[in-house]
């Protein structure tokens, strides 16, 4: 399965943004990441409607919105999902995770379930039908700088080995949390084809940006 890149836009130096986002399309990173917190679902507050929409202005890479909110079937609309992008809800924002994927389909785009580390894999049965992507959290939602819950990468190997042994071999897995360098070859190696890109690694202070872009994607051909 092919690899993806999804940089993580909260990581992304707000001084820089133009030239960021420069060196993103000059070296084919692949969707921008965009972390959207309510304060309730997660604890914290993260990026936003006007934020992401103004990005689309900006750049033609398409956006990867990851909704860290309850109720996520109320607001999709708000962040006016497109075709070629990626969105994400969370299985445990909503008792309507089905509505929620369906209204992404609907707008056009590619949904995706996301999951928190203590979330079963299984739990997902009743959507494979609905989804392109699984997310898998590898940190606690809410706060880039993590370290890596390792149960994770067994959670991303055993989801691999499920959805190819059950006829779902299509459905990708997207990593999410403390994806460095070296995490993202063994997340690889599990059977995880999209990586989000945040502090500890494309943005990793001490590396030129293109060159840290560059060095991850070595790290998950
Ligand atoms: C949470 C975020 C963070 C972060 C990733 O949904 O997506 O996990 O930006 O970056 P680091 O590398 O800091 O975990
Ligand atoms: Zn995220």
């Amino acid at each position: 399965m092919k690899s993806y890149i999804s940089a993580s836009m909260m990581c992304a130096d707000i001084l820089r943004l133009k030239e960021t986002l420069e060196t993103f399309d000059a070296r084919g990173v692949d969707y921008l990441h965009i972390d959207v917190m309510d304060g309730r679902f997660v604890p914290n507050f993260c990026l936003g409607t006007d934020y992401a929409k103004r990005l689309r202005g900006l750049s033609d890479i398409p956006l990867d919105v990851h909704l860290m909110v309850e109720r996520p079937e109320d607001k999709l609309s708000w962040f006016e999902p497109r075709p070629g992008e990626l969105c994400s809800v969370h299985y445990e924002s909503t008792p309507h995770t089905r509505r929620a994927l369906a209204k992404i389909r609907e707008a056009g785009a590619r949904p995706v379930i996301a999951l928190n580390p203590a979330t079963h894999y299984r739990a997902i049965e009743h959507l494979l039908d609905e989804i392109d992507a699984v997310l898998v959290m590898t940190v606690d939602p809410g706060y880039a700088g993590q370290v890596l819950i390792e149960a994770a990468l067994k959670k991303i190997s055993l989801l691999r080995n499920w959805l190819d042994a059950t006829g779902y071999g299509r459905v990708g897995i997207e990593a999410d949390g403390n994806v460095s360098f070296v995490n993202a070859r063994r997340m690889r190696a599990e059977g995880a084809n999209i990586f989000v890109a945040g502090s500890s690694s494309v943005f990793e202070r001490g590396y030129v940006l293109s060159e840290a872009i560059e060095k991850l994607r070595e790290n998950i051909l």
